[in-house]
């Protein structure tokens, strides 16, 4: 790899100033230090990309892309480093210099190659070991499941015997111990020796869209208490699990013709199980919630997704969201609805291909999935709830364009009594004036019924709006919020992002949350929220999260006080208690 002198690139840095560059490109605002845009890469109605000029970089709250000039020019004309250095010094009539060679780069591709060799290896290894006589429980393991040896050797699968034969034979092999530990495939023991990170467990290579072996999943043979059922590689050089799908290279092998459609499951399984069945376009997202690299990653080779989660989490509040994020990648959203629970795998050796084909015909397009949600959950023959209905059906509403609104409108209108030129009306207040009716995505039951989990919602959402510097935020006033939060875990994210942002005076990169926050799932719902939340002014919206945790705590602090004060005896303490509980009212009425 070849790079510009240094000294060019502060040049051409101290020619370019990013507000007027990022002007040439798309409309920017003051506000206070900083300006603001409408994001250029990726959709949004209101503005979440944000240009600091002191420091002469951008950040887009919503799509996370970050950097400076030489990324934005790469990002938006999609082009190399090299070549946008050359569009940047021809714009501030720069003369380019000869490319020089650097070292680091070139160190750096050679351990990725490295990396590659030894996960192939690995692989290789773990296959070989399913014919061996240890390799026993592996193959009893595949004949439960269904497994034909054919079907393992497409997916490559393979087994550990145990923890130290891949060290050894690797390492036999000449490979060095630190690339070892760099490609992930074995840890350090107490004694500093070499173990198997996938000992005794059943392995699935997982292989990107280039056919090079990025990583492995290992599955316990049999699932015990406190022991991860299925555990993946960490995050290597050329491994992330937030960035990769498992499954796409077959799916890039065996897509048909021009169908760009794609199945998307949870699991590594479903995938399987589906492919053995001859249903070859399906990829997992390996677990945890969505996230919108992998959104990109699915739009790179499809158009329309079948999203066919387990039963029982299909209608959970972090897949609608996830599923938000498809849509709003572009892709046609379709949601395949499984019966009893069933996962795609237990689905299809129940009922078969033809029985899970008639599932994906009769999947829902985003829109209807929502609005069936709604309906489920309420109770039409009640005039009450029929109203209810109508309210949480208009913000589903709401995102439509215009023609799509008439048509769902109808539909609505029968149902909830209402006139549907009344509907349409309100789906556009709910569009586009300040007044918001705080989250949309169409599950009744967070709205009204599940208190608990709106102030989940509320609390993720403050939080990430912290982090993540939104405009709205002041983040002094979490010295005192920070008391109200119900959920502890998130105390300690505050702290440690109030003081990262107070004494470094930047913000974090999405990368420190999933560094900081060791619940993986929690760290995503942070790192995405912001974006994928579906209301028409967060400004409000955080007002009203706000809101939210302080009543919350109030009431809590307010039943806490009550009990004492049937416990205590002393008139003084009494006193003092009533005194609080006299405080807490008062700010609550206020
Ligand atoms: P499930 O628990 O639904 O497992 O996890 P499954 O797909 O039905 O697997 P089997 O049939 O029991 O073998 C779905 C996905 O969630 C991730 C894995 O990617 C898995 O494929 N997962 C699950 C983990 O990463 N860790 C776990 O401990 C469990
Ligand atoms: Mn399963």
């Amino acid at each position: 790899m070849a790079r510009y002198p240094e000294d060019f690139l502060e040049k051409i840095k101290s020619r370019t100033d990013i507000v007027e560059l990022i002007g040439n490109y798309v409309q920017v605002q003051r506000k206070g230090r900083d300006y603001w845009a409408c994001c250029p890469f990726h959709h949004e109605k209101t503005p979440s990309f944000q240009i600091r000029a002191d420091q002469q970089y951008y950040r887009c709250f919503g799509c996370q892309k970050y950097g400076n000039i030489f990324s934005f020019i790469m990002e938006y004309d999609k082009v190399g480093f090299n070549e946008a250095v050359e569009i940047l010094a021809k714009r501030a009539g720069l003369e380019v210099p000869e490319l020089v060679f650097a070292p680091e780069a070139k160190a750096r591709k050679e351990l990725i190659e490295k990396i590659y060799d030894i996960n192939r290896e690995t692989a290789r290894f773990y296959y070989g070991n399913i014919f061996k006589e240890e390799g026993q429980p592996a193959r009893e393991y595949f004949a439960k499941r269904g497994l034909d040896s054919k079907i393992v050797n497409v997916f490559g699968m393979g087994y550990s015997t145990d923890f130290h034969s891949l060290p050894e034979a690797l390492l036999k092999k000449g490979y060095d111990k630190k690339t070892l530990l760099e490609a992930g495939v074995v840890s350090q023991g107490k004694s500093g020796e070499l173990i198997d990170f996938f000992g005794g467990r059943i392995i699935i290579p997982i292989i990107g869209g280039n056919g090079k072996v990025l990583g492995f999943t290992g599955r316990v043979l049999v699932p015990k208490p406190d022991f991860a059922k299925y555990k993946n590689t960490s995050t290597t050089l050329v491994f992330n699990k937030r960035k990769n799908l498992f499954g796409i290279n077959l799916f890039k092998k065996f897509r048909q013709g021009d169908t760009r459609a794609m199945i998307l499951v949870e699991g590594h399984m479903d995938v399987i199980s589906l492919y053995q069945a001859g249903i070859q376009n399906a990829v997992a997202s390996m677990g945890t919630s969505l996230t919108i690299e992998q959104c990109r990653e699915i739009k790179r080779y499809a158009d329309v997704v079948y999203v066919s989660f387990d039963g029982d989490s299909a209608g959970q509040h972090a897949t609608l969201r996830g599923l938000d994020m498809l849509k709003n990648e572009g892709l046609d959203v379709k949601v395949v609805c499984l019966t009893d629970n069933l996962d795609p795998d237990d689905y299809v050796r129940k009922y078969g291909k033809d029985g899970y084909m008639k599932l994906l015909d009769e999947a829902l397009p985003l829109i209807d999935y929502k609005l069936k949600k709604v309906e489920e959950g309420y109770n039409l023959d009640s005039a009450d709830e029929k109203i209810k209905y109508a309210k949480a059906a208009i913000d589903v509403l709401s995102e439509l364009d215009t023609v799509e609104k008439g048509v769902y409108a109808k539909a609505v209108a029968e149902k909830s009594g209402l006139k549907q030129d009344v509907i349409i009306k309100q789906t556009e207040q709910a569009g586009n004036e300040q007044k918001t009716t705080g989250v949309t995505e169409g599950t009744p039951k967070s709205v009204d019924n599940e208190p608990t989990d709106m102030l989940k919602a509320a609390e993720i959402f403050v939080v990430s709006s912290l982090i993540f510097g939104k405009p709205y935020v002041d983040i002094y006033s979490f010295a005192e919020l920070k008391k109200c939060f119900a959920d502890e875990k998130l105390l300690a994210v505050i702290e440690y992002f109030m003081k990262y942002i107070v004494e470094k005076n930047e913000l974090p990169k999405a990368g420190d949350v999933f560094d900081i926050v060791e619940d993986e799932k929690l760290a995503s719902e942070l790192v995405d929220n912001v974006e994928t939340i579906n209301v028409s002014d967060q400004q409000e919206y955080y007002r009203q999260c706000v809101e939210r945790i302080r009543n919350n705590y109030k009431n809590k602090e307010l039943m806490r006080l009550v009990a004492e004060l049937n416990n205590v005896t002393d008139e003084n303490k009494k006193l003092k208690i009533r005194e609080e509980i006299k405080n807490l009212t008062k700010a609550q009425t206020k």
